[in-house]
């Protein structure tokens, strides 16, 4: 298997564990290196040239997530592979976080092993070759990876195709989670602006007394530490677009500035009353709804009615759950590598089922997390408990009525109720009517059975 990662070094305090280990990757055709502890593995990996690095977490001198650490700090292509203790994934996910391409889980086999190995040496080719590809294909960013099957989405694309061609203002309104950045992405990409900057200001993060400076830019002198002239996020974003990302979150006095640039097509320095011509294209996203800031008067009516030019809603997920397989096989993509994943239909229910309140980034979380800890290449339930946990303690029964042989007539009845009730979200009465019985029947039995 080895041709370019052929180099290892394995860093494991317990020295039979290595000689195991050693004999075993000599074996697959490696050319390995023992240390027995983080210091001197760490001096040996700066020494040496390795392609590979297999660590247990537990090392004496320095935890085996410092010398992670400090290695992906040092290269960032190498290969780290780390050896975990059974039970401890939340480590192994933590671990990945700071740059570990895999885990094994103690104790694994030879083929365990040559598994994980393969997969990541697949994977480390397979990312030197696409960076070139991607970057590309990022620079001409189309629908590709917006994925938007349901007919609302399919609304909703179909509006940002047409908006982006023209110049108007839009705002993007969602909840968290929902798409709101890909899709001002989307506009920008597919705009004749494309080639010129797509420019985000996140207004949330940007402490108030910067705000302006960081919107108009500055000129020297402006106010104590400013150097030099500064350019503001409207000039970058000349002939291309600027995305104010969670407008709500505006101070008024910069509502007031930001409604003149809108109207004026001009900006002021700070520190400079020259007007300066701009031309950037705004989109706008907010998590709020304006319209409630509009009227409680935390936003400025004027400044709402220009940037709502056009508006365009991204629903939640849970009001577009048809979107959710396909949704699920493009994370599974996208996390699984060339590792073709798939998932349970189990599973895949559990998912449905679910009501996702941080909506697709919560539902790509969980597909991403899910393919850390699975061992298997479908994705079953049992990888998936944070949604699991969540939706038992709506319900804590059985969701499905399933085989009815073998079945008490309670059984049975107790599962057709909260079938009925899973299928109203709870709603009693409109259960009763699905199940054609009289609503202080449902109830009546309801108690009886201990549902
Ligand atoms: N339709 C979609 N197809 C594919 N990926 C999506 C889709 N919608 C959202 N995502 C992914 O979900 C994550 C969240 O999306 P994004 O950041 O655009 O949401 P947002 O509405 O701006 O969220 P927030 O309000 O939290 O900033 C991103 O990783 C994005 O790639
Ligand atoms: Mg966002």
């Amino acid at each position: 298997m080895p041709d370019q990662f052929n180099k290892i070094l394995l860093v494991d305090d317990d020295e039979n564990l290595n000689k195991v280990l050693s004999f075993q990757l000599s074996q697959m055709g490696f050319d390995i290196t023992t240390a027995t502890d983080g210091p001197s593995g760490l001096s040996l990996f700066k020494r040496g040239s390795f392609d590979i690095v297999i660590t247990d977490l537990q090392l004496p001198g320095m935890t085996g997530m410092e010398l992670l650490t400090s290695i992906r700090r040092l290269d960032k292509n190498v290969i780290i592979l780390i050896i975990t203790a059974y039970g401890t994934v939340e480590n192994a996910i933590e671990a990945s976080r700071l740059g570990a391409d895999d885990y094994l889980t103690k104790p694994f086999g030879k083929e365990t092993l040559r598994f994980i190995l393969e997969k990541a040496i697949q994977l480390r080719k397979l990312k030197a070759e696409n960076i070139q590809l991607r970057n590309e294909l990022y620079q001409k960013y189309d629908f590709g990876n917006l994925i938007g099957r349901s007919a609302i989405m399919e609304d909703v694309l179909k509006l940002t195709g047409k908006v982006a061609e023209s110049d108007v203002t839009v705002l993007i309104q969602g909840e968290s989670g929902t798409g709101k950045e890909l899709i001002a992405r989307a506009i920008h990409y597919n705009s004749p602006r494309k080639d010129k900057s797509f420019i985000t200001v996140n207004c949330p993060s940007i402490p108030e007394n910067l705000m302006e400076s960081e919107l108009f830019g500055h000129v020297r002198g402006a106010f104590t530490g400013a150097l030099k002239d500064r350019k503001g996020k409207f000039q970058l974003a000349e002939q291309g677009t600027i995305f104010l990302d969670e407008i709500g979150d505006l101070k008024a006095d910069l509502q007031a500035r930001l409604l003149r640039v809108l109207q004026e097509k001009e900006i002021e320095k700070v520190g400079d009353s020259t007007p300066i011509k701009v031309d950037a294209r705004i989109v706008a996203a907010t998590n709020k709804k304006l319209e409630t800031l509009v009227q409680q008067e935390r936003f400025r009516e004027d400044l709402y009615y220009r940037l709502n030019v056009v508006t365009i809603p991204i629903p939640p997920l849970r009001d577009r759950k048809d979107d959710i397989p396909f949704l699920v096989d493009h994370f599974l993509k996208k996390y699984g590598k060339e590792q073709a994943y798939d998932i349970s239909s189990e599973a895949l229910d559990l998912i449905m089922q679910y009501d996702w309140p941080g909506n697709v980034r919560e539902l790509e979380n969980t597909i991403e997390r899910a393919i850390v800890i699975s061992r298997e290449k479908t994705i079953g339930i049992e990888v998936l408990q944070p949604i699991s946990r969540n939706l038992k303690q709506k319900i804590a029964l059985p969701t499905e009525i399933g085989e009815i042989e073998n079945l008490s007539f309670s059984e049975i009845e107790r599962r057709a109720i909260i079938n009925a009730l899973n299928k109203t979200k709870g709603n009693q009465t409109k259960a009763a009517k699905l199940l054609d019985i009289p609503r202080h029947v449902l109830l009546y039995r309801m108690k009886k059975l201990g549902v």
